[in-house]
């Protein structure tokens, strides 16, 4: 019998849209280094976000906007080296797209070219028009952000739900039909109510990933770190904590250290 090379199916963004098409939810989780990703990408998690969050989890950051383009690249090619299957969708990070699209189109591409990532998300509807535009036009694929788009904090004031009043909501709605009118892959919801969430997705053919934003939409994503319980102090309503790995650490870190205090590590077989 010959040894034959199991051939392993990526995941495109083709794939996604096929999903919509069939009624297969999407699965999406937030990686940031070689190790996390590897294990989520064997999991079968179809889509890895290089989330600007790593700004608050990876880095303390009280929000996403420190993070820098450097930074975003040295998470993104790590990432990239962990997984075999799953899409790659980075996060271009605030002050590289804004505003200006020639300068957003440099980014995308540093992200592309540098880490080897699949595609870019970024923040916004009608204000980043241009750079989305700009971008595609490059042969980028570009996952929107709507709703809650942490970029914006000091704009809104707060994390609360948005697009609770009417206007905000109509502003969404024309929002998600222009992305999808421009060649967006998807779309990332976050933190809207779940009624309005599911007027968009029902509205348009590309895929719709919500966080907070109910089970009527066409995927969920959550920030890996919140959703293994490692961070401990963030426990917003949507959020399903898997596990305590904040308490599975602490366990083992203690042990280790009673261990090393005892001198009953390392032990015989443990040496050389
Ligand atoms: O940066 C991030 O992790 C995100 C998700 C919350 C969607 O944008």
């Amino acid at each position: 019998m010959s040894a034959q090379k199991k051939e392993i199916k990526r995941i495109t963004v083709h794939t996604l849209r096929r999903m919509k098409e069939v009624g297969e939810k999407i699965s999406m989780l937030t990686a940031y280094d070689f190790s996390m990703a590897r294990i989520l990408d064997e999991a079968g998690i179809e889509v890895l976000l290089v989330g600007d969050s790593a700004s608050n989890v990876m880095a303390g950051h009280e929000t996403t906007l420190p993070i820098t383009l450097n930074q975003m690249v040295y998470h993104a090619s790590s990432v990239i080296r962990g997984i075999s299957r799953a899409l790659v969708v980075v996060d271009l990070p605030f002050g590289t797209y804004q505003g200006n699209s020639k300068k957003a189109l440099a980014s995308a591409i540093r992200i592309m070219k540098e880490a080897g990532a699949h595609a870019v998300k970024l923040e916004g509807g009608i204000a980043v028009k241009d750079s989305i535009k700009r971008i595609l036009s490059a042969g980028v694929p570009v996952m929107g952000h709507l709703g809650l788009t942490p970029q914006s904090i000091y704009k809104f004031g707060t994390y609360v739900v948005r697009a609770r009043e009417e206007d905000e909501a109509e502003q969404l709605k024309k929002d998600a039909k222009l992305l999808e009118s421009l060649g967006c892959f998807a779309i990332v919801l976050e933190k809207i109510p779940s009624d309005l969430a599911k007027e968009v997705a029902d509205s348009v053919k590309i895929p719709i990933i919500g966080i907070g934003a109910g089970p009527h939409v066409d995927g969920q994503v959550l920030v890996t770190h919140d959703m293994l319980g490692i961070t401990k102090e963030f426990r917003p309503r949507f959020l399903r904590v898997y596990t305590d790995l904040y308490a599975e650490i602490t366990k083992a870190a203690q042990a280790y250290f009673d261990d090393v205090k005892s001198g009953d590590f390392p032990n015989e077989k443990e040496q050389y």
